[in-house]
């Protein structure tokens, strides 16, 4: 299992404070548990996240130019090796659905980036964007074959909300593709269980009693896609 922490999180909630809490919580259970650094835009973010306790980090260099995005990758995949942690990288760049379009994950500029930094795992863009609220948009599979045939580094979907449960399923199956992100899906069924949770008792103030009732609706939306993972 992996817990991340990605930037909207951090911002409100020190990497220190999650650092405990995700080891807190991964010794309470009998599978492994990573607890992973999503989008660390900078070395002293992923060297902060490192000295927290973070067992894996990713950096997020990919608006840079790509001579750059190796050299900062290569040096942060370093600084993870030498604390005894992996490290994601990402080549390509995966846009947003309300902003930024994506640039596709060139197959070659992916075996060097694999090749000169030393990544664990890599991000890749192929038809994949953030803040997806619907599904049936379905990755590049043709890119996704390109980019397996000349580098072995195992692939990350990250805007994985929208794509279909069914391709994620084959491609799980069946390619390098080791993780996906799945954050908007989820986020979209608290919001959800929140609403229903402060319109179904007007009285209602306290925050406790107010988010216990998005709790099962959250395990169930995760319980969901697990299973059709399976
Ligand atoms: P979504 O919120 O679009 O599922 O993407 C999550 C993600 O990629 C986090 O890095």
């Amino acid at each position: 299992m992996i817990l991340q922490a990605g930037p909207g999180c951090r911002a409100h909630t020190p990497l220190s404070v999650l650092a405990a809490m995700f080891r807190h919580l991964a010794e309470q259970t009998t599978v492994p548990v990573v607890s992973h650094l999503d989008h660390g835009y900078t070395i002293e973010e992923c060297r902060e996240a490192v000295d927290c306790g973070f067992t894996s980090i990713m950096f997020d260099g990919s608006r840079k130019p790509l001579a750059q995005n190796i050299d900062e990758t290569a040096a942060i995949a370093e600084l993870a090796h030498g604390a005894g942690i992996s490290c994601e990288g990402e080549i390509g760049f995966v846009g947003y659905a309300d902003g930024e379009q994506s640039a596709g994950t060139d197959p070659d500029e992916a075996a060097q980036f694999a090749r000169q930094t030393g990544v664990d795992a890599m991000a890749i863009s192929v038809g994949n964007v953030h803040l997806q609220q619907n599904t049936g948009n379905y990755l590049d599979e043709p890119r996704i074959r390109a980019i397996e045939k000349v580098t072995s580094v195992p692939l990350v979907i990250h805007g994985g909300s929208g794509v279909p449960d069914a391709q994620r399923l084959q491609l799980a199956r069946s390619s390098n593709i080791c993780k996906y992100n799945i954050g908007t899906e989820l986020r979209m069924a608290f919001g959800s269980a929140l609403r229903d949770a402060v319109n179904s008792d007007s009285s209602r103030f306290d925050r406790v009693a107010i988010l216990k009732d998005t709790h099962a609706p959250m395990v169930q939306a995760c319980r969901r896609v697990l299973q059709t993972m399976n």
